[in-house]
Protein backbone atom coordinates (compact mmCIF):
# COMPACT_ATOMS: atom_id res chain seq x y z
CA UNK A 1 0.00 0.00 0.00
CA UNK A 2 1.00 3.86 -0.16
CA UNK A 3 1.24 6.38 1.85
CA UNK A 4 1.83 9.85 1.35
CA UNK A 5 3.10 12.29 3.91
CA UNK A 6 2.26 16.05 3.34
CA UNK A 7 4.89 19.14 4.52
CA UNK A 8 3.10 22.09 4.79
CA UNK A 9 6.42 24.37 5.20
CA UNK A 10 7.01 27.98 4.84
CA UNK A 11 7.79 28.10 1.45
CA UNK A 12 6.68 25.27 -0.17
CA UNK A 13 4.49 22.41 0.60
CA UNK A 14 6.24 19.08 -0.27
CA UNK A 15 4.65 15.65 -0.71
CA UNK A 16 6.25 12.33 -0.54
CA UNK A 17 4.69 8.93 -1.56
CA UNK A 18 5.79 6.15 0.38
CA UNK A 19 5.23 2.41 0.37
CA UNK A 20 4.20 0.67 3.36
CA UNK A 21 7.83 -1.19 3.82
CA UNK A 22 9.47 2.29 3.97
CA UNK A 23 10.94 3.21 0.53
CA UNK A 24 10.08 6.55 -0.87
CA UNK A 25 8.47 6.18 -4.37
CA UNK A 26 8.49 9.68 -5.12
CA UNK A 27 8.58 13.41 -3.73
CA UNK A 28 6.88 16.75 -5.10
CA UNK A 29 7.23 20.59 -3.93
CA UNK A 30 5.13 23.06 -4.37
CA UNK A 31 5.58 26.65 -3.57
CA UNK A 32 3.56 29.95 -2.36
CA UNK A 33 4.64 33.35 -1.40
CA UNK A 34 5.03 34.51 2.44
CA UNK A 35 4.32 38.09 2.89
CA UNK A 36 5.88 40.67 5.25
CA UNK A 37 3.47 43.49 5.45
CA UNK A 38 5.07 45.19 8.13
CA UNK A 39 9.20 44.41 9.40
CA UNK A 40 8.70 41.69 12.30
CA UNK A 41 5.14 40.23 10.29
CA UNK A 42 4.50 37.35 8.09
CA UNK A 43 1.86 36.07 6.36
CA UNK A 44 0.43 33.35 4.09
CA UNK A 45 -2.84 32.95 2.06
CA UNK A 46 -4.59 29.54 3.55
CA UNK A 47 -5.90 29.66 -0.27
CA UNK A 48 -2.58 28.91 -1.71
CA UNK A 49 -1.79 26.25 0.67
CA UNK A 50 -4.52 24.52 -0.19
CA UNK A 51 -4.02 24.82 -4.49
CA UNK A 52 -0.97 23.64 -4.08
CA UNK A 53 -1.39 21.07 -1.82
CA UNK A 54 -4.06 19.97 -4.30
CA UNK A 55 -1.57 20.21 -7.36
CA UNK A 56 1.21 18.48 -5.23
CA UNK A 57 -0.99 15.88 -4.72
CA UNK A 58 -2.08 14.87 -8.43
CA UNK A 59 1.48 15.41 -9.59
CA UNK A 60 2.42 12.68 -6.79
CA UNK A 61 -0.03 10.07 -8.16
CA UNK A 62 -0.08 10.72 -11.94
CA UNK A 63 1.83 7.65 -12.72
CA UNK A 64 1.66 5.33 -9.44
CA UNK A 65 -1.10 2.93 -9.01
CA UNK A 66 -3.41 5.26 -7.23
CA UNK A 67 -5.70 2.00 -6.06
CA UNK A 68 -3.05 1.39 -3.43
CA UNK A 69 -3.16 5.00 -2.08
CA UNK A 70 -4.40 3.83 1.96
CA UNK A 71 -3.38 6.82 4.03
CA UNK A 72 -2.32 10.59 4.19
CA UNK A 73 -0.83 12.47 7.10
CA UNK A 74 1.01 15.59 8.04
CA UNK A 75 3.90 17.63 9.25
CA UNK A 76 2.77 21.33 9.03
CA UNK A 77 4.39 24.62 10.62
CA UNK A 78 3.51 25.28 13.76
CA UNK A 79 1.83 27.59 15.35
CA UNK A 80 0.08 29.89 12.40
CA UNK A 81 -3.25 31.09 13.23
CA UNK A 82 -6.07 30.62 10.56
CA UNK A 83 -9.17 31.56 11.32
CA UNK A 84 -12.54 30.75 9.31
CA UNK A 85 -16.33 32.61 9.84
CA UNK A 86 -19.22 30.59 9.98
CA UNK A 87 -19.43 29.76 6.28
CA UNK A 88 -15.66 28.49 6.61
CA UNK A 89 -14.78 31.47 4.83
CA UNK A 90 -11.11 32.31 6.04
CA UNK A 91 -11.41 36.13 7.40
CA UNK A 92 -7.66 37.37 7.24
CA UNK A 93 -4.32 35.41 5.87
CA UNK A 94 -2.49 33.65 8.31
CA UNK A 95 -0.38 34.96 11.18
CA UNK A 96 2.94 32.70 10.97
CA UNK A 97 5.27 31.14 13.38
CA UNK A 98 7.87 33.52 12.46
CA UNK A 99 5.39 36.40 13.34
CA UNK A 100 7.23 38.95 15.55
CA UNK A 101 3.84 41.89 16.16
CA UNK A 102 2.06 40.39 19.34
CA UNK A 103 4.92 41.91 21.68
CA UNK A 104 2.32 43.80 23.37
CA UNK A 105 -0.21 40.57 23.82
CA UNK A 106 3.00 38.38 25.25
CA UNK A 107 4.15 41.24 28.00
CA UNK A 108 0.53 40.80 28.75
CA UNK A 109 0.35 37.17 29.19
CA UNK A 110 3.62 36.84 30.43
CA UNK A 111 3.38 39.84 32.76
CA UNK A 112 -0.34 40.29 33.99
CA UNK A 113 -1.73 36.94 33.76
CA UNK A 114 1.91 35.74 34.80
CA UNK A 115 4.74 33.19 33.32
CA UNK A 116 4.00 31.01 36.68
CA UNK A 117 0.74 30.45 35.83
CA UNK A 118 0.75 30.47 32.01
CA UNK A 119 3.54 27.52 32.87
CA UNK A 120 1.44 25.57 35.54
CA UNK A 121 -1.76 26.01 32.46
CA UNK A 122 0.31 25.06 29.60
CA UNK A 123 4.09 23.85 30.79
CA UNK A 124 4.87 27.11 28.26
CA UNK A 125 4.95 30.59 28.37
CA UNK A 126 4.15 32.79 25.68
CA UNK A 127 6.50 33.81 22.65
CA UNK A 128 5.56 36.51 20.11
CA UNK A 129 4.71 33.24 17.49
CA UNK A 130 2.91 31.19 18.99
CA UNK A 131 -0.79 30.97 18.64
CA UNK A 132 -3.08 32.54 21.65
CA UNK A 133 -1.17 35.72 21.72
CA UNK A 134 -2.40 36.18 17.80
CA UNK A 135 -5.49 35.48 19.00
CA UNK A 136 -5.06 38.24 21.67
CA UNK A 137 -3.75 40.32 18.87
CA UNK A 138 -6.62 40.07 16.19
CA UNK A 139 -9.28 40.77 19.37
CA UNK A 140 -7.60 43.88 20.28
CA UNK A 141 -6.32 44.90 16.62
CA UNK A 142 -8.90 43.90 14.33
CA UNK A 143 -11.88 43.30 16.70
CA UNK A 144 -14.87 43.14 14.16
CA UNK A 145 -12.84 39.91 11.95
CA UNK A 146 -12.61 38.58 16.00
CA UNK A 147 -16.42 38.62 16.12
CA UNK A 148 -16.58 36.84 13.36
CA UNK A 149 -14.56 33.83 14.11
CA UNK A 150 -16.12 30.26 14.00
CA UNK A 151 -13.52 28.09 13.96
CA UNK A 152 -9.78 28.38 14.97
CA UNK A 153 -7.06 25.78 13.29
CA UNK A 154 -3.46 25.48 12.83
CA UNK A 155 -2.11 25.22 9.30
CA UNK A 156 -1.96 21.57 8.47
CA UNK A 157 -5.44 21.72 10.18
CA UNK A 158 -7.04 23.81 7.77
CA UNK A 159 -5.71 21.11 5.11
CA UNK A 160 -7.10 18.51 6.77
CA UNK A 161 -10.88 20.25 7.07
CA UNK A 162 -10.36 21.00 3.82
CA UNK A 163 -9.81 17.16 2.22
CA UNK A 164 -11.72 15.91 4.74
CA UNK A 165 -14.41 17.72 6.26
CA UNK A 166 -13.60 17.06 9.73
CA UNK A 167 -12.23 19.95 12.50
CA UNK A 168 -9.29 18.12 14.27
CA UNK A 169 -6.19 18.82 15.51
CA UNK A 170 -3.50 16.76 17.19
CA UNK A 171 -1.44 16.89 20.52
CA UNK A 172 1.92 17.96 19.51
CA UNK A 173 0.60 20.67 17.15
CA UNK A 174 -2.00 21.69 19.70
CA UNK A 175 0.97 22.19 21.99
CA UNK A 176 1.91 25.32 20.36
CA UNK A 177 -0.79 27.12 20.81
CA UNK A 178 -0.80 27.97 24.36
CA UNK A 179 -4.52 27.09 24.55
CA UNK A 180 -3.32 23.41 25.45
CA UNK A 181 -2.51 21.61 28.79
CA UNK A 182 0.47 19.54 27.41
CA UNK A 183 0.71 17.41 30.75
CA UNK A 184 -3.06 16.25 30.78
CA UNK A 185 -3.08 16.35 26.57
CA UNK A 186 -6.67 18.81 26.56
CA UNK A 187 -7.56 22.29 25.95
CA UNK A 188 -7.03 24.35 29.31
CA UNK A 189 -10.35 25.97 30.47
CA UNK A 190 -8.18 28.62 31.96
CA UNK A 191 -6.28 29.53 28.98
CA UNK A 192 -9.22 29.61 26.80
CA UNK A 193 -10.85 32.10 29.49
CA UNK A 194 -7.87 34.18 29.39
CA UNK A 195 -7.79 34.62 25.34
CA UNK A 196 -11.81 34.74 25.19
CA UNK A 197 -12.00 31.51 23.27
CA UNK A 198 -14.74 28.86 23.66
CA UNK A 199 -14.36 25.55 23.02
CA UNK A 200 -16.27 24.59 20.16
CA UNK A 201 -14.25 27.50 18.08
CA UNK A 202 -11.08 24.91 18.67
CA UNK A 203 -10.94 21.86 16.98
CA UNK A 204 -10.88 18.21 18.90
CA UNK A 205 -8.05 16.33 19.90
CA UNK A 206 -6.17 13.53 18.27
CA UNK A 207 -3.30 11.50 19.10
CA UNK A 208 -0.90 12.28 15.71
CA UNK A 209 -1.04 8.66 14.30
CA UNK A 210 -4.87 8.82 15.20
CA UNK A 211 -7.49 8.42 12.20
CA UNK A 212 -9.61 11.83 11.88
CA UNK A 213 -11.83 10.23 9.09
CA UNK A 214 -11.46 9.61 5.11
CA UNK A 215 -11.15 11.95 1.78
CA UNK A 216 -14.55 13.46 1.20
CA UNK A 217 -16.04 12.23 -2.04
CA UNK A 218 -15.19 15.45 -4.44
CA UNK A 219 -11.69 15.46 -2.99
CA UNK A 220 -10.97 11.29 -3.84
CA UNK A 221 -13.22 12.09 -7.39
CA UNK A 222 -10.35 14.94 -7.81
CA UNK A 223 -7.59 12.64 -7.12
CA UNK A 224 -8.40 9.75 -8.37
CA UNK A 225 -8.12 7.53 -5.07
CA UNK A 226 -10.86 6.05 -3.27
CA UNK A 227 -13.31 7.28 -1.17
CA UNK A 228 -11.45 4.63 1.58
CA UNK A 229 -8.50 6.51 1.98
CA UNK A 230 -7.64 7.25 5.65
CA UNK A 231 -6.61 10.55 6.97
CA UNK A 232 -4.57 10.93 10.00
CA UNK A 233 -3.92 14.18 12.51
CA UNK A 234 -0.31 14.07 11.70
CA UNK A 235 1.85 16.69 13.74
CA UNK A 236 3.51 19.45 14.13
CA UNK A 237 6.63 19.83 11.49
CA UNK A 238 9.00 19.08 14.49
CA UNK A 239 7.56 16.51 15.59
CA UNK A 240 6.80 14.61 12.05
CA UNK A 241 10.65 15.12 11.55
CA UNK A 242 11.32 13.70 14.89
CA UNK A 243 8.93 10.57 13.55
CA UNK A 244 10.88 10.66 10.45
CA UNK A 245 14.13 10.44 11.79
CA UNK A 246 13.68 7.73 14.20
CA UNK A 247 13.78 10.34 17.04
CA UNK A 248 11.24 8.75 18.99
CA UNK A 249 11.31 7.04 22.68
CA UNK A 250 13.17 8.40 25.42
CA UNK A 251 16.48 10.57 25.16
CA UNK A 252 16.97 10.79 21.82
CA UNK A 253 17.40 14.32 19.56
CA UNK A 254 17.12 15.68 16.34
CA UNK A 255 18.38 18.80 14.55
CA UNK A 256 16.48 20.54 12.14
CA UNK A 257 17.97 23.04 9.93
CA UNK A 258 14.92 24.50 7.83
CA UNK A 259 13.10 27.90 7.77
CA UNK A 260 13.56 27.56 11.44
CA UNK A 261 16.18 25.58 13.03
CA UNK A 262 15.17 23.59 15.97
CA UNK A 263 16.61 21.03 18.52
CA UNK A 264 14.63 18.52 19.62
CA UNK A 265 14.67 15.86 22.37
CA UNK A 266 12.40 12.99 22.77
CA UNK A 267 11.17 11.72 26.66
CA UNK A 268 9.08 9.47 27.68
CA UNK A 269 7.87 11.64 30.40
CA UNK A 270 6.48 14.75 31.27
CA UNK A 271 8.75 17.52 32.00
CA UNK A 272 8.64 21.77 32.08
CA UNK A 273 12.16 23.48 31.65
CA UNK A 274 11.80 25.96 34.54
CA UNK A 275 13.56 28.60 32.72
CA UNK A 276 11.11 28.19 30.25
CA UNK A 277 13.55 28.45 27.60
CA UNK A 278 12.85 25.33 25.89
CA UNK A 279 8.92 24.24 24.78
CA UNK A 280 7.48 21.52 26.32
CA UNK A 281 5.35 20.01 24.00
CA UNK A 282 3.72 16.58 23.09
CA UNK A 283 5.31 14.43 20.97
CA UNK A 284 3.61 12.74 18.11
CA UNK A 285 4.92 9.44 19.28
CA UNK A 286 2.06 9.62 22.31
CA UNK A 287 4.53 10.95 24.88
CA UNK A 288 6.92 14.46 25.25
CA UNK A 289 9.09 16.12 23.89
CA UNK A 290 11.31 19.59 24.93
CA UNK A 291 12.13 22.28 21.69
CA UNK A 292 14.47 25.10 20.96
CA UNK A 293 13.53 27.10 18.02
CA UNK A 294 15.15 29.61 16.51
CA UNK A 295 13.37 31.34 13.65
CA UNK A 296 15.83 31.66 11.29
CA UNK A 297 18.47 28.82 10.06
CA UNK A 298 18.97 27.20 6.50
CA UNK A 299 16.81 31.10 6.48
CA UNK A 300 19.96 32.95 6.83
CA UNK A 301 21.86 30.88 4.52
CA UNK A 302 19.50 31.43 1.63
CA UNK A 303 19.31 34.83 2.94
CA UNK A 304 22.47 35.34 2.28
CA UNK A 305 23.08 33.61 -1.00
CA UNK A 306 20.15 34.78 -3.26
CA UNK A 307 19.63 38.21 -2.08
CA UNK A 308 22.63 39.76 -0.49
CA UNK A 309 25.26 37.59 -2.80
CA UNK A 310 23.24 36.62 -5.59
CA UNK A 311 24.14 33.20 -6.21
CA UNK A 312 22.60 29.75 -6.40
CA UNK A 313 25.68 27.76 -5.87
CA UNK A 314 25.72 27.36 -2.67
CA UNK A 315 28.31 24.45 -2.54
CA UNK A 316 30.46 26.72 -4.85
CA UNK A 317 30.59 29.43 -2.46
CA UNK A 318 31.14 26.35 0.84
CA UNK A 319 34.20 25.46 -1.24
CA UNK A 320 35.64 27.93 -0.88
CA UNK A 321 35.84 27.84 2.90
CA UNK A 322 38.91 26.69 3.65
CA UNK A 323 39.78 27.56 7.72
CA UNK A 324 37.13 25.98 10.41
CA UNK A 325 37.32 27.29 13.73
CA UNK A 326 39.52 30.20 12.78
CA UNK A 327 37.21 33.10 11.25
CA UNK A 328 37.25 36.12 13.03
CA UNK A 329 33.92 37.46 11.55
CA UNK A 330 30.82 36.60 13.66
CA UNK A 331 26.91 36.76 12.27
CA UNK A 332 24.10 36.94 14.58
CA UNK A 333 21.60 35.03 12.80
CA UNK A 334 18.35 36.93 13.98
CA UNK A 335 17.07 38.01 11.22
CA UNK A 336 13.20 37.75 12.29
CA UNK A 337 14.04 38.46 15.76
CA UNK A 338 14.22 35.45 18.40
CA UNK A 339 12.77 32.48 19.89
CA UNK A 340 14.93 30.08 21.98
CA UNK A 341 16.36 31.07 24.07
CA UNK A 342 16.16 34.89 24.11
CA UNK A 343 12.61 35.40 23.45
CA UNK A 344 13.36 38.35 21.98
CA UNK A 345 11.51 39.59 18.59
CA UNK A 346 13.88 43.06 18.45
CA UNK A 347 16.71 41.10 17.96
CA UNK A 348 18.34 41.65 14.75
CA UNK A 349 20.70 39.87 12.32
CA UNK A 350 24.59 41.07 12.24
CA UNK A 351 27.83 40.55 11.30
CA UNK A 352 30.79 41.53 13.55
CA UNK A 353 34.54 41.59 13.19
CA UNK A 354 35.05 42.33 10.10
CA UNK A 355 38.85 43.90 8.67
CA UNK A 356 39.93 44.44 5.58
CA UNK A 357 41.66 41.53 4.85
CA UNK A 358 38.37 39.60 5.25
CA UNK A 359 36.51 38.20 2.19
CA UNK A 360 32.90 36.31 0.81
CA UNK A 361 33.90 33.07 2.06
CA UNK A 362 34.84 34.21 6.00
CA UNK A 363 31.49 35.72 5.82
CA UNK A 364 29.55 32.86 4.26
CA UNK A 365 30.79 31.03 6.83
CA UNK A 366 30.10 33.26 9.79
CA UNK A 367 26.42 32.61 8.59
CA UNK A 368 26.75 28.67 8.61
CA UNK A 369 28.71 28.88 11.68
CA UNK A 370 26.53 31.78 13.53
CA UNK A 371 23.22 29.22 13.26
CA UNK A 372 25.22 26.44 14.63
CA UNK A 373 26.20 28.75 17.57
CA UNK A 374 22.75 30.16 17.94
CA UNK A 375 21.41 26.44 18.41
CA UNK A 376 24.25 25.54 20.79
CA UNK A 377 22.69 28.49 22.75
CA UNK A 378 19.52 26.10 23.37
CA UNK A 379 21.78 22.54 24.09
CA UNK A 380 23.24 24.75 26.62
CA UNK A 381 19.88 25.41 28.30
CA UNK A 382 19.44 21.33 27.82
CA UNK A 383 22.40 20.52 29.45
CA UNK A 384 21.31 22.86 31.97
CA UNK A 385 18.61 20.54 33.30
CA UNK A 386 21.11 17.87 33.40
CA UNK A 387 19.66 16.73 30.03
CA UNK A 388 22.77 14.46 28.74
CA UNK A 389 22.75 14.35 24.94
CA UNK A 390 26.02 12.85 22.78
CA UNK A 391 24.09 12.26 19.63
CA UNK A 392 21.50 13.59 17.54
CA UNK A 393 20.18 12.93 14.08
CA UNK A 394 19.38 15.84 11.26
CA UNK A 395 17.39 16.78 8.51
CA UNK A 396 15.88 20.06 6.72
CA UNK A 397 17.37 21.55 3.82
CA UNK A 398 20.64 22.57 5.75
CA UNK A 399 21.15 19.08 6.47
CA UNK A 400 22.25 18.67 2.60
CA UNK A 401 25.67 20.45 3.25
CA UNK A 402 28.30 17.89 4.18
CA UNK A 403 30.00 21.43 5.70
CA UNK A 404 27.20 22.75 7.99
CA UNK A 405 27.09 18.96 9.15
CA UNK A 406 30.69 19.40 10.24
CA UNK A 407 30.41 22.78 11.60
CA UNK A 408 27.08 21.30 13.87
CA UNK A 409 29.24 18.31 15.14
CA UNK A 410 32.05 20.40 16.11
CA UNK A 411 30.13 23.82 17.32
CA UNK A 412 27.84 21.40 19.59
CA UNK A 413 30.49 18.72 20.18
CA UNK A 414 28.29 16.22 18.76
CA UNK A 415 27.65 12.76 17.26
CA UNK A 416 25.54 13.68 14.28
CA UNK A 417 23.82 10.82 12.72
CA UNK A 418 22.94 10.83 9.40
CA UNK A 419 20.16 8.81 7.72
CA UNK A 420 19.00 7.54 4.63
CA UNK A 421 16.43 10.67 4.14
CA UNK A 422 16.68 13.43 5.42
CA UNK A 423 12.65 14.81 4.09
CA UNK A 424 12.01 14.65 7.81
CA UNK A 425 8.32 16.20 8.14
CA UNK A 426 7.17 14.66 5.02
CA UNK A 427 8.42 11.03 5.73
CA UNK A 428 7.37 11.31 9.26
CA UNK A 429 3.55 12.71 7.61
CA UNK A 430 3.45 9.15 5.73
CA UNK A 431 4.82 7.23 8.47
CA UNK A 432 2.27 8.68 11.04
CA UNK A 433 -0.31 7.76 7.62
CA UNK A 434 0.82 4.18 7.88
CA UNK A 435 0.53 3.60 12.03
CA UNK A 436 -3.20 5.00 11.09
CA UNK A 437 -3.75 2.74 8.88
CA UNK A 438 -2.53 -0.13 10.85
CA UNK A 439 0.91 -1.16 9.05
CA UNK A 440 2.41 -0.55 12.16
CA UNK A 441 1.23 -1.05 15.45
CA UNK A 442 3.05 2.41 17.00
CA UNK A 443 5.16 5.28 15.84
CA UNK A 444 8.48 3.41 16.84
CA UNK A 445 7.67 0.04 15.38
CA UNK A 446 7.48 2.33 12.60
CA UNK A 447 10.67 4.42 12.73
CA UNK A 448 12.34 0.94 14.37
CA UNK A 449 11.53 -0.26 10.60
CA UNK A 450 11.86 2.68 8.13
CA UNK A 451 14.64 4.85 9.20
CA UNK A 452 18.15 4.03 8.26
CA UNK A 453 21.15 5.40 9.95
CA UNK A 454 23.88 5.56 6.74
CA UNK A 455 27.11 7.48 8.39
CA UNK A 456 27.80 9.57 11.53
CA UNK A 457 30.20 12.86 11.20
CA UNK A 458 32.25 12.64 14.63
CA UNK A 459 33.08 16.25 16.06
CA UNK A 460 37.48 16.15 15.80
CA UNK A 461 38.69 16.84 19.47
CA UNK A 462 41.15 20.17 18.04
CA UNK A 463 38.62 22.00 16.15
CA UNK A 464 35.53 21.29 18.70
CA UNK A 465 38.42 22.62 21.42
CA UNK A 466 38.77 25.92 18.51
CA UNK A 467 35.06 26.33 18.37
CA UNK A 468 34.32 25.76 22.21
CA UNK A 469 36.72 29.51 22.66
CA UNK A 470 34.53 30.47 19.66
CA UNK A 471 31.09 29.77 21.28
CA UNK A 472 32.65 31.63 24.52
CA UNK A 473 32.72 34.75 22.03
CA UNK A 474 29.99 33.97 20.47
CA UNK A 475 27.43 33.67 23.64
CA UNK A 476 28.68 37.63 24.54
CA UNK A 477 27.29 39.31 21.51
CA UNK A 478 23.73 39.33 21.68
CA UNK A 479 23.73 40.49 25.67
CA UNK A 480 26.09 43.70 24.25
CA UNK A 481 23.92 44.10 20.97
CA UNK A 482 20.60 43.78 22.74
CA UNK A 483 20.44 47.49 24.29
CA UNK A 484 21.08 48.60 20.35
CA UNK A 485 18.48 46.10 19.01
CA UNK A 486 15.46 47.37 21.37
CA UNK A 487 16.16 50.97 19.74
CA UNK A 488 16.25 49.69 15.97
C1 LIG B 1 8.55 25.54 16.11
C2 LIG B 1 8.44 26.57 15.06
C3 LIG B 1 8.99 26.29 13.70
C4 LIG B 1 7.90 26.04 12.72
C5 LIG B 1 8.48 25.94 11.33
O1 LIG B 1 8.15 25.97 17.36
O2 LIG B 1 7.91 27.62 15.25
O3 LIG B 1 9.91 25.25 13.71
O4 LIG B 1 7.17 24.91 13.07
O5 LIG B 1 7.61 25.47 10.41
Amino acid sequence: MYYIGIDLGTSAVKLLLMEGNGSIQKIVSKEYPIYFPNPGWSEQDPEDWYEQTMEGLKELLSDCDRSQVAGISFGGQMHGLVILDEDDRVIRPALLWNDGRTSEECDYLNEVIGREKLSAYTANIAFTGFTAPKILWVKNKEPEKFARIKKIMLPKDYIAYKLTGVFCTDVSDASGMLLFDVKNRCWSKEMLKICGVREEQLARIYESYEPVGTLLPEIAEKLGVSTEVKVAAGAGDNAAAAVGTGTVGDGMCNISLGTSGTIFISSDKFGVDPYNALHSFAHADGHYHLMGCMLSAASCNKWWMDDIIGTADYAGEQAQIAKLGENHVYFLPYLMGERSPHNDPKARGCFIGMTMDTGRADMTQAVLEGVAFALRDSLEVAKALGIKIRRTKICGGGAKSPLWKKIIANVMNLKVDEIESEEGPALGGAMLAAVACGEYSSVEEAAAAIVKVTGTVEPEEALAAKYEERYNTFRTIYPACRPVFQKL
